[in-house]
């Protein structure tokens, strides 16, 4: 961590209050925050944890319309839950706040307004889609229509679901308003550009003052970068969110009726809002201005890499072209969590959601095993056959057996106390000497955003503890040796105080009740891990089982959910719906066309997304006599990793075809199913076998 900084203010990413939050949410941008957040105030550290609910935005109001109830009850009911979610899983943060709050309302219009005054906007006017039955603009989801690239005819005005292509909603084929189904109309509309363009060489000189950013996010900037940055309308036409300023609109001879902020520009302010109202309730409330004005903080923005643009170029541009605040110091966004080897989707129904998976399993399993699994440097994928690995095996069968050996022998053997470490063998010594370098290693870890390399570490002195445990037999030594046996629970103790504090930030309810156990009064700081916690002679608590295994059926009932959700989902709308026919039947065909198609088994040797395209993967396949390449339209339904290994069926003898710069030499067969997903056609026959 850099010295220079007198404190840091750490954000993680607000959750749209449209739905409850689900595992992805939580593995991209919550847990990682909350770790590194507990491990500063472990290092005593000045940080400020702050997040809260996105409540603007088109899905909002669209799910209030759909149930017929105002946005207020649609984000009042999700920011309930999820501030319950983020709290039984130990999220720590120092304040969760709402866009809907009155001081959120006023820090984003004082902050458009200050922009404005600043001259940073232009004003444009433009036509754009209007519904002439519901009187009113139609923006982003408000309309649906067919997919100029891929003919999907319920793509969305801002984005089709089936190719992944970002629209806009004039680009829509046979536009129709989501609300009325009216034809819409072009109308003139007037609104304030943010000119990014002017801005490209001051933030290009910015980041390039953060080279030590992770790859994965100074790629996506410098790509930005390359297309060149445009105009960005920084207010819609819209009856939910800020309201654009009056004074504002006035001055520029624009009717701010029906005008508010675009949510992408009111939701980062909330950043700031929530510092404020934290500094109220401290009572201190200039106290916000040190954590974003004063070159002393350090900020860090936890986000999910679809949040990458807004907050590593629009927002930095916003706080530039302010001018009274600070910019990131780093922006430390993961990749994606897929599911059960398909990408994750609450529209299609594939996700697990937080709250769920709260009432089935307790917080530490859930954290401990998104911690090891987090998308750090690409895409990752969580499925509960893993998860339960992680707990049985690791949490049960490591931790939880050193801890819970080390203080049944220290009951049973030693008084319940804490025994002396007489004469130890070269082994005790070398042992208890791997705990001085672990707060600096684990330590670094967890500076440099790397949670799993962390997690690693720090089980990796259970994993040390077991073995020394089972190399100095105690339960022999106990008879042969008492000074022997002794000396390893003074030992073996020594590593679960270590453990108590090390795992603190990934493990906050299980490492209390091992403190308890151990009765290590008052907590630790990260520092002090570095020499032995516990003092010869101290009481000890009682032993206590800290993870019970999780049996076969508990995942089989978390797997059968899943796949309950996903089939109530309509595959076309992606709406709940309820099941849809199959495809009708093909035109018959005669046996000789039949045989026109070349069909081979193929393995898939490597797999890999295509740049630039949401849909496309490209993968080597072997067909036994030769390589090919080739390209397929799945990557919403595949992980690459998903696909690496299998052997599935190649149409071999198809045209070869350029797609996106690439030659495809042949298709991968893929069985879609009545809710649209996609699984590839796997066959056990060896590489080059005919398929007939
Ligand atoms: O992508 C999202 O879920 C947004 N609600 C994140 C907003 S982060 C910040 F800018 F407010
Ligand atoms: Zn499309």
């Amino acid at each position: 961590m850099g010295k220079s900084f007198q404190r840091t203010l750490v954000t993680a990413a607000l959750p749209y209050a449209n739905g409850p939050i689900h595992l992805g949410h939580v593995a991209g941008a919550h847990l990682p925050p909350d770790i590194y957040c507990r491990w500063l105030r472990l290092c005593g550290e000045d940080v400020a944890f702050i997040c809260g609910s996105d409540e603007h935005g088109v899905p909002i109001t669209l799910a209030a319309r759909k149930e017929g109830v105002e946005p207020q009850v649609i984000v009042d009911r999700y920011h309930a839950m999820i501030v319950d979610a983020f709290e039984r899983l130990g999220v720590s943060f120092d304040w969760y706040g709402r866009t809907s709050s009155q001081t959120h309302h006023e820090t984003s219009s004082e902050f458009f307004r200050h922009l404005a005054a600043k001259d940073a906007f232009t004003l444009r006017t433009e036509q754009q889609l209007w519904d002439p039955e519901a009187e009113t603009f139609l923006a982003d989801r408000y309309v649906r229509g067919t997919c100029p690239k891929c003919g999907h005819e319920e793509a969305y005005g801002d984005q089709c679901e089936t190719c992944g292509t970002a629209l806009s909603p004039s680009e829509l084929v046979n536009p129709r308003s989501v609300i009325t189904s009216a034809t819409p109309q072009l109308r003139d509309t007037t609104h304030w550009y943010l000119p990014l363009g002017r801005q490209q060489q001051e933030l290009e000189q910015w980041i390039g003052g953060h080279g030590d950013w992770k790859p994965n996010v100074l790629g996506q900037i410098k790509s930005w970068f390359v297309d060149g940055l445009g105009d960005r309308a920084m207010t819609r036409d819209l009856p939910w969110g800020v309201r654009v300023p009056e004074d504002v609109a006035e001055a520029a001879g624009v009717d701010a009726a029906g005008k508010v902020l675009y949510v992408w520009f009111d939701a980062p302010i909330g950043y700031i809002s929530a510092t404020r109202e934290w500094a109220d309730s401290k009572g201190e409330p200039e106290l916000w201005r040190r954590y974003w004005q004063d070159d002393g903080t350090r900020l860090i923005h936890f986000i999910g890499k679809d949040n990458i643009v807004f907050h590593c170029i629009i927002f930095p541009a916003m706080l530039q072209r302010h001018g009274d605040y600070i910019l990131p110091d780093n922006v430390p966004a993961n990749e994606f969590l897929n599911l059960e080897g398909n990408k994750l989707s609450t529209s299609r129904g594939w996700a697990v959601w937080l709250h769920e998976a709260l009432d089935a399993f307790p917080a530490d399993y859930l954290r401990y095993s998104l911690c090891a699994t987090l998308p750090e440097t690409r895409d990752s994928d969580f499925s509960w056959k893993d998860f339960q690995g992680h707990i049985n095996n690791e949490l049960a069968d490591t931790l939880g057996n050193l801890v819970n050996r080390t203080l049944t022998f220290a009951h049973r053997y030693c008084d319940g106390r804490v025994p002396e470490l007489t004469e130890p063998s070269d082994l005790d010594r070398a042992t208890l000497a791997t705990i001085g370098d672990r707060p600096a290693v684990v330590g670094e870890c967890i500076d440099t955003f790397r949670f799993r390399d962390a997690l690693h570490e720090a089980m990796g002195l259970a994993r040390a503890g077991n073995k020394y445990f089972n190399d100095t037999e105690p339960w022999k030594t106990r008879k042969s040796d008492f000074g022997a046996c002794a000396n390893t629970v003074h030992v073996s103790l020594q590593l679960v105080g270590a453990l108590s504090v090390l795992l603190e930030p990934i493990l906050p309810f299980s490492c209390e009740r091992i403190r308890n156990m151990l009765r290590l009064g008052t907590m630790p700081s990260w520092n002090d891990v570095a020499e032995p916690l516990l003092t010869p002679g101290a009481e000890l608590g009682e032993p206590e089982i800290l993870f019970t295994k999780i049996d076969d059926d508990a995942i089989e009932a978390q797997l059968e959910k899943l796949r309950e959700e996903e089939a109530k989902v309509d595959p076309v709308t992606n709406d709940s719906a309820s099941e849809t026919a199959y495809p009708p039947l093909g035109e018959t065909i005669d046996f000789d066309t039949f045989l026109k198609t070349d069909l081979r088994a193929g393995t898939i040797l490597s797999c890999e997304p295509v740049q630039k395209s949401k849909r496309l993967l490209r993968s080597q396949v072997d067909l036994g006599f030769e390589q090919r390449q080739i390209l397929s339209g799945v990557a919403e339904h595949c992980s690459p990793e998903h696909m690496v290994g299998k052997t599935v069926v190649v149409v071999a003898n198809l045209a070869p075809r350029e797609i996106m710069g690439f030659e495809s030499q042949g298709m991968l067969l893929f069985a879609e199913d009545r809710n649209g997903r996609l699984s590839p056609v796997e066959t056990s026959g060896e590489p080059g076998a005919a398929v007939r």
